[in-house]
């Protein structure tokens, strides 16, 4: 029967969490006859898991949408779905604005996709429902995951934390937590099917509340065997407490790896951002990280432009760089969402301005990656094998526990391989390397 299966193309937008949940509607879609295809003209189903979190993921959705017009005219009988955080957030919009869109499925509901993909292949209706933004999503089925040696494993959905900028909160509802069998279960059938290195996601995962903390989760998940790697994100610096420290630094695979969003370096616009700690106590966390966990490396994530931004409040945000010296940090420009708090503040910042403060922010942290990498050349370190480069089918990709990316000239080695490379080369964003 393999010439009857139908096809599905699964289009991903945003975060690790929405990966998760495309591959999770996989595993529920593969119940009803789907396959994954890339090929766009052969899909019977085309599915996007959309991201909302700033315009310009947003955009990128619409664009997307757009072309597919062509191809539903083309092929009318291609169903195609919308789900995720915009189509939480946009409902029976993206059908008012694009009608050639047959379903939109909310965040919460995602679970329900099969059922939804089913009677719209008996009946061909504008399908809209986003009615329960902090729905169960359903355990009762696992993942159909791509790649072969990392994967994402959730613990918790939701947030409750409102930073006043994020959407999140709102397309994503309350936060939800895993049961600890669920999660364990999920983590074995991974290693079973080959996988090596799995990280626990979460909005927040310093709030998992199964029934056990964080950081005992961490440990016993830890225990699993074959589980290689374990990472885990994100923690919101208010709540990752000594335990998840202590549990890190004990940890048999737990990688010495925090990515730790800081948002901003100033007491003003972090109390305006509604991130309840001070760059003060940010700093003594970070003092204690380090001091518990060796060769710890911390990245991050920084919003530039935010309403009330002043000259100083940024060069405050330069110098809190400088003083940290993070391995890497993800950089923004503060995009308006309508709904948040943020979106009505007074002296919404120009966008020139906003450029050249993220140009600024980039080049001094830029420089820091670069020292960082560059202290790490002739040391040898391991390397989890990912697979070939993108661009060289000779040089390998792998990262490693510090979650740092290495290419080195391809030998012996296989995917799922942890191998020592000794590092020759550090630049911003990656290190290069040879065997050792
Ligand atoms: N729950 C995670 C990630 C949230 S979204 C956390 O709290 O860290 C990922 C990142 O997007 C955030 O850390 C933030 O830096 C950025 N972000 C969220 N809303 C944004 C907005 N309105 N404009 C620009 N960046 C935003
Ligand atoms: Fe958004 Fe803040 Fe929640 Fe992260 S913690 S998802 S930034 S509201
Ligand atoms: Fe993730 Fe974007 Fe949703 S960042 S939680 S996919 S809004």
């Amino acid at each position: 029967m393999r010439g009857m299966e139908k096809k599905l193309k699964l289009i991903t937008y945003g975060c690790q969490m929405n990966v998760a949940d495309s591959e999770r509607m996989a595993g529920l879609l593969r119940q009803i006859g789907y396959a994954l295809t890339d090929d766009l003209d052969a899909a019977d189903l085309i599915l996007i898991n959309t991201c909302c979190v700033r315009a310009t993921a947003e955009d990128k959705v619409f664009g997307q949408i757009g072309r597919f017009k062509t191809l539903k005219r083309l092929k009318p009988e291609l169903i195609l779905g919308v789900a995720g955080c915009m189509a939480q957030k946009e409902g029976a919009n993206l059908i008012k604005r694009a009608p050639h869109v047959d379903f939109v499925l909310g965040t919460g509901q995602s679970s329900e996709v099969a059922r939804v993909v089913q009677s719209l292949e008996h009946e061909r209706k504008h399908f809209v429902d986003t009615s329960n933004v902090s729905g169960e999503i359903g355990a009762e089925v696992f993942p159909l995951r791509g790649g072969c040696v990392t994967t994402f494993v959730p613990i918790m959905y939701g947030c409750n934390n409102f930073c006043t900028y994020c959407i999140v909160p709102y397309v994503r509802g309350r936060e939800r937590s895993r049961k600890p069998e669920e999660i364990f279960a999920e983590v074995e059938q991974a290693v079973a099917e080959g996988f090596k290195e799995i990280t626990l996601l979460g909005q927040n995962v310093n709030s998992y509340a199964g029934g056990m903390t964080f950081a005992e989760l961490l440990s016993a998940v830890d225990k699993i065997s074959g589980v290689e790697r374990l990472r885990f994100m994100t923690s919101h610096p208010k709540d990752l407490s000594d335990e998840l420290i202590a549990a890190i630094a004990g940890g048999k695979n737990i990688c010495e790896h925090i990515h730790l969003p800081v948002q901003y370096g100033s007491d003003k616009i972090l109390r305006r951002m509604n991130r309840v700690y001070t760059v003060e106590k940010y700093l003594r966390l970070v003092e204690k990280i380090r001091a518990a966990i060796p060769n710890v490396s911390l990245t991050t994530d920084l919003i530039v432009g935010f309403p009330g931004e002043t000259d100083a409040d940024f060069s405050e945000t330069l110098d809190f760089l400088r003083a940290v010296k993070f391995d890497a940090a993800f950089t923004f420009i503060y995009s308006k969402r309508s709904g948040t708090p943020a979106a009505n503040f007074e002296n919404q910042i120009d966008d020139e301005l906003k450029h050249r403060r993220l140009d600024a922010l980039m080049k001094v942290q830029n420089e820091i990656s670069l020292e960082k990498n560059r202290a790490l050349v002739d040391s040898v370190v391991e390397v989890l094998v990912e697979g070939a480069s993108k661009t060289d089918e000779k040089i390998f990709m792998g990262r490693t526990r510090s979650n740092k990316l290495v290419l080195f000239a391809h030998g012996a080695e296989r995917a799922g391989d942890l191998v020592d490379v000794k590092i020759s080369q550090a630049q911003t964003w990656l290190l290069k390397g040879i065997r050792n």
